[in-house]
C-alpha cells in the first residue's frame, strides 16, 4: 500500500513504530495531550485500518489515527516531526484516510482541536473543515477545544 504523493508513502501502522511514533509526540503536543505507549497501543486495537504512517525515505514522518462510529469518521490525532512539516505529509495522510473513508460511505469527520492551536487550525480549514462549536474544559489541563467537521457528501 503506498500513498500518491511523491516520496511519501502512506502504509498502516504496526507495533514496530512505537519508538518513532513516539518520539513526535513530545515535539507536537503539550506534555498532557501526548500519546503515551499504552494510548497508542489502544487506538491501534480500536482502529488498525484507519492508523497509518507517512514513511519519507524509509523515515516515519507523521502519523494519523481515525476512528469510525457509524457513519462518522473522528480523527483522533495526526502529527507530523516538526523537521518534515510544510512538505505535505499530513495532506498526504488526510488524502488516504478521506479515500478510505468514502469507499466506506462515511459522510462526516469531526475533530477537535486547541483553540491555541493556531497552525493546526489553519491546517483543517485548508482542508475544508468548518469550526461547529468550542468544547470547554475538554483537555486534561482544561483547556478549550475548537470542534470542526466536514462533509464528505
Ligand atoms: C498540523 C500538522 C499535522 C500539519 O502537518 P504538515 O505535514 O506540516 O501539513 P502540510 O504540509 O500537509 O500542510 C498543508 C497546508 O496546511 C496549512 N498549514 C499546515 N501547517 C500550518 C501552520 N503551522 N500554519 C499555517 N498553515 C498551516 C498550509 O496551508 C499548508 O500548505 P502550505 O505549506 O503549502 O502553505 C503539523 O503541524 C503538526 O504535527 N502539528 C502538531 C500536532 C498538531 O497540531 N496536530 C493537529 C491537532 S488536531
Amino acid at each position: 500500500m503506498t500513498g500518491e504523493h511523491q516520496k511519501i508513502r502512506i502504509r498502516h501502522f504496526s507495533i514496530a513504530d512505537l519508538p518513532q511514533a513516539l518520539e513526535i509526540e513530545p515535539v507536537s503536543f503539550r506534555m498532557v495531550d501526548a500519546w503515551s505507549k499504552p494510548i497508542f497501543r489502544k487506538w491501534y486495537r480500536r482502529c488498525p485500518d484507519l492508523f497509518i504512517v507517512a514513511e519519507v525515505s524509509g523515515i516515519i514522518a507523521g502519523y494519523m489515527c481515525t476512528s469510525i462510529e457509524q457513519k462518522t469518521g473522528e480523527i483522533e490525532s495526526i502529527a507530523v516531526d516538526p523537521a518534515s512539516r510544510r512538505q505535505g505529509v499530513a495532506s498526504a495522510l488526510m488524502d488516504y484516510t478521506l479515500t478510505e473513508m468514502r469507499a466506506s460511505a462515511i459522510t462526516t469527520v469531526e475533530l477537535q482541536v486547541r483553540t491555541s492551536n493556531t497552525g493546526g487550525i489553519r491546517f483543517w480549514q485548508n482542508l475544508g473543515f468548518s469550526p461547529s462549536g468550542i468544547l470547554s474544559n475538554f483537555y486534561d489541563d482544561g483547556g478549550e477545544a475548537l470542534q470542526m467537521e466536514k462533509s464528505l457528501t
